[in-house]
Formats: structure tokens, sequence, C-alpha cells
């Protein structure tokens, strides 16, 4: 045995022993009060991390059931949707809408390259009779390791005042990169519980604006189990009209203490110094970030396989031999990056770890790297400011 496995793909994150141990405790009713106490604790450290006063949903779910539920909860058949398109998870936000029956006018992005938020916000103030129903973007492309600019395609949209329900996929950015959901004119942001939460996957969360739940009232796509009317009203009783993922929400509520104990801008920082570092580690091997620089992500790390070593070789020595698994490129970018996650429970030691394993594995393939550069980078970087 090598020591600990270093769950280092994008999501699942590593689960930290705190909130494995409150996941641990034994079941309550879900229709009883202690039930009622935990999910309202939930709903109010949620609030802070969305940042928002609008109202909080809890899904047993993937992160992409959450996608789904915003959908059919806003739009009708035939609706219109802007969304923008720039690698695996945005494209899946398209289909899903699409086979749902909407009418999505993609607008196209390079993989690798963030959104731009001027043509966003010019689509919309050429749509003159405001006939998008919609708007799409994600925070953070997991995919491509690229963070979004969300905010000011927000404040835009608000400035033209578009009525359009702006929709973000968070799930790989919420507790990890600043989220203003409020402030930042979002209607409907959705994560899951496997990244910046901390937590095993199986929860889907929603933080829902006003304009979100009028849309809501007049939506037909076909619904039930994804219905926020059905969901809002049980919540609103301290229940949950399915059965919940109790022993999730025992460990999400120890997460949101994690959060509030370091600070929810100290997390923030955190993940963007430790992504600076990963991202001068890889750049001191000799190896390139695929995105620019002011567009890559705090939560995770895309790197173009250098040639001459195989990405999957790579994988399977890192993990055989250190014990560090990170993830491969996914469909038109497999076999061309590989990914590292560093979201969650994470510090500099262990940035200095997964660098170094990188490190050892390129030098056995034959990759073209010397020894000790990329961790010298790194730490050069983590030295800074
Ligand atoms: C940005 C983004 N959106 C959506 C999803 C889909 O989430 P899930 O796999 O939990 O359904 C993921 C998963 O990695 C993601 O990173």
């Amino acid at each position: 045995m090598r020591g600990r496995q270093f769950l280092q793909i994008p999501g699942p994150a590593n689960v930290p022993e705190r909130v494995f141990r409150a996941m641990g405790q034994p079941l309550v009713n879900h229709r009883g009060p202690e039930f009622a106490r935990l999910l309202a604790d939930c709903v109010s450290g949620l609030k802070s991390v969305f940042q928002t006063t609008g109202d909080i949903l809890l899904f047993p779910s993937s992160g992409s059931g959450g996608l789904e539920a915003a959908i059919v909860n806003v739009l009708s058949p035939g609706d219109r949707v802007l969304a923008a398109v720039q690698g695996v998870f945005s494209e899946r936000f398209v289909q899903i809408a699409a086979k749902h029956g909407a009418a999505v006018e993609r607008v196209e992005f390079d993989w690798g390259r963030g959104v731009d938020p001027a043509q966003m916000v010019d689509r919309l103030r050429r749509d003159e009779g405001s006939s998008y129903k919609m708007v799409f973007m994600s925070h953070n492309e997991t995919s491509t390791g690229v963070l979004n600019d969300v905010k000011s395609v927000g404040l835009g949209k608000a400035r033209l005042r578009h009525p359009a329900v702006f929709v973000v996929d968070a799930v790989s950015s919420l507790a990890l990169a600043d989220l203003q959901t409020d402030a930042w004119h979002v209607d409907v942001a959705v994560t899951g519980s496997q990244k910046g939460l901390m937590l095993p996957p199986g929860m889907a969360i929603l933080a829902v604006s006003p304009r979100a739940w009028e849309a809501a009232t007049k939506a037909t796509m076909p619904r039930w189990y994804w219905d926020w009317r059905q969901l809002k009203t049980a919540m609103d009783a301290g229940r949950a009209p399915v059965t919940p993922v109790t022993s999730l929400m025992f460990g999400l509520k120890e997460a949101l203490d994690m959060i509030a104990e370091e600070g929810l801008p100290n997390v923030f920082e955190r993940h963007r110094r430790l992504a600076r570092a990963v991202r001068a580690g890889v750049r001191g091997m000799g190896l390139s970030v695929l995105p620019e620089e002011a567009a890559a992500s705090p939560s995770v790390t895309a790197v173009i396989q250098p040639d001459g070593v195989d990405q999957k070789t790579m994988n399977n020595v890192l993990r055989q031999k250190y014990g560090v698994v990170i993830g491969g490129g996914l469909q038109k970018l497999e076999g061309k990056i590989f990914r590292i996650g560093h979201m969650g429970q994470i510090g500099a030691p262990e940035v200095l770890a997964i660098l170094g394993a990188i490190e050892m594995t390129l030098s056995e393939l034959g990759g073209p790297v010397k020894l000790g550069e990329g961790l010298k980078a790194a730490e050069l970087s983590l030295l800074e400011e």
C-alpha cells in the first residue's frame, strides 16, 4: 500500500473525514422534527454559499437532474433558449433542452476558450420582441477547465431589462469560485453535491429567483419528479416529497459548517492560489495549459497531453504507482488533454504531491520533463501572495 489515494478527477472530490463522520449518524424520520431542523440548517447554509435570498431546492439526483429540472420548470415546448456552448457539459444542457422540445439557439465558442459575454449580451440586445425565454451558460466548463464571466452576462442582461430566465450551471464552481447569484441576476443556479460541497454524489441543488418562479407557473413541459412547486410545498413544511438523501444532508450540514468556518472568500482565494500553482507547475514541466490564463478555472486544470506520452498509460501509472487519480479528456478531447481536479479539501501539500507524481510519471514514460522543475515553479507560485 502506497498511502492514501488522491482522487484528483474533476469531481467527485475527496470527501473530508468530518463529512464522512457526520454522514455516519443514524437515520432520522424524514417526516419528523429532526429532519425539519436538518433541512432548515442546510437551506440556510446554502443560501450563504449561493449568495442568494431566493429559494433553495434539494433533489436526490446527480447534477444533470438539476439541469433538467431547470428546463422543465421554466420552459414550454417550442420556447426559445439562447445557450453558450463550449464543451461537453454546456453541450449536455443543450441536448436536454432540445429533447424536451425547446428551440435552442447555440452561441458556439471554441473548446478551451471562455464565453464572450459581449456576444451573449449582443444577441439579447438584438432580440427585439424578447422572444428568448431562457439564457444559459456554464460558470465553469469542467471538460476544458474554463471559468466563465457570469457577472458580465447577468449585468448586461439586466441593463437591457431582457425578461429571459438566466440559468447557470454551477456544478463545478459553487463554493469554488465567486458566484453572486442575486447580485449577478442569475435566476437559476444549479449544482451537485460532489464537487465544491465536498460530498459524495447524489444531490442536485438549485437556487431559484422570483423571476424563475413566475416562469414556473406558466411553463407547460410535463414534470412530476422535477416539479419545483411540489418540492417547495414539502420543503416549506420541513419535509420532502420523496424519500430524501438524509445521510447526504447530514454531510452537507457539516460541509457547510466547514465552509463557514474557513469563510467563503477564503475558500475562493485558496482555490485560486492552488489552481495558479498547479498551472505554474505543469508549465514548469514544459507542458501547456489548454485555456488562456484569464479563463483558467480554479477547480480543474486541463493540460495539453505531451507528445509521445499516451494519456491512458500516463493515468494508469499515476494511479497504480502513486495513488494519484486524474481525469482524461472527454469526447473530442479524449487522448489530447489530461485534467487535474483541485476542489474542496485540498491545500499546498496535496498540490505538491500531485505535481510530483505527475512529474515522475512523465519522466518515467519518456516525457519532456526535467525532474523538479515543475515542483519548483509550483513552490514559487505558492510563495507568492
Ligand atoms: C459543469 C458540469 N455540469 C454538469 C455536470 C453533470 O453532473 P452529474 O454528472 O452530477 O450529472 C458536470 C459533471 O461533472 C459538470 O462538471
